[in-house]
């Protein structure tokens, strides 16, 4: 199975995708991710990227499109994979076409702006293994720390509001446009695409998932 998952920051991506991937047994494959690993280990690529991100702007079209292509070719793909904020502009989308990879689902999740402002300022990360969490909503057991390691959470640089509110922009401009795009590839008969809501528990949102990837909804 191959999927992408398409929604504005904070809409539960990561969060839906960890589960997803676990209970299908596919390559989960987040850009943001990559790029913060890059950062974090100092690479030239993390230099280049590390303030386009913190800004809330987009990496070049080019870079995530030859990490995409570097990432797909990797073994644990071969069953399968989950593309988590990628595609993310057109050109994303049409390079990832170019590149002769066929889509099964395209699945939109659906969150109102000032959600997306209240689960962002609560997000805490495990940098290690990109466990998320939230202060409020799906707190870790013992405060601050992550459940299965026990090493301190962190709080991303572009989760400040500010950046939150400018990332929600770059969305609406930049990524929204998808919506359409893969709309049309599903009346193509290319794609099978489905809007949800991502306002509920994160098992109910789970669940539906589940139902559209078994067809039954
Ligand atoms: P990226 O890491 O992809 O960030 P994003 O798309 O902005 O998405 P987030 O990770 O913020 O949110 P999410 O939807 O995964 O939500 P989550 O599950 O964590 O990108 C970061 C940056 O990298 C970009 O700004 C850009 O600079 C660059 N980049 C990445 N990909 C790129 C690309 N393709 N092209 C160019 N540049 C790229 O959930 C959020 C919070 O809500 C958590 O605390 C969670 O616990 C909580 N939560 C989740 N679900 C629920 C629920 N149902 N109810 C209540 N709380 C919930």
């Amino acid at each position: 199975m191959r999927m992408v998952l398409l929604g504005a920051p904070g809409s539960g991506k990561g969060t839906q995708a960890k589960l997803i991937c676990e209970r299908y047994g596919i390559a989960h494959i987040s850009t943001g991710d990559m790029l913060r690993a890059a950062v974090q280990a100092g690479t030239e690529l993390g230099r280049r990227v590390k303030a386009i991100m913190d800004a809330g702007e987009l990496v070049p079209d080019a870079v995530v499109l030859a990490l995409i292509e570097e990432r797909i070719a990797q073994p644990d793909c071969a069953k399968g994979f989950l593309l988590d904020g990628f595609p993310r502009t057109l050109a994303q989308a049409e390079g990832l076409e170019a590149l002769g990879i066929d889509l099964d689902y395209v699945i939109e999740i659906d969150v109102p702006d000032e959600e997306v402002v209240k689960r962002l300022s609560g997000r805490r990360v495990h940098p290690g293994s990109g466990r998320v969490y939230h202060l409020l909503y799906h707190p870790p057991k013992e405060d601050c720390k992550d459940d299965i390691t026990g090493e301190p959470l962190i709080q991303r640089d572009d989760d400040r509001e500010e950046t939150v509110r400018k990332r929600l922009e770059v969305y609406r401009q930049q990524t929204a446009p998808l919506i359409d795009f893969y709309r049309r590839r599903a009346q193509q008969g290319k794609v099978r695409f489905a809007t949800l809501s991502g306002v509920g528990r994160v098992e109910a949102v789970q669940a539906e998932i589940r139902q559209i990837l078994a067809g039954k909804a």
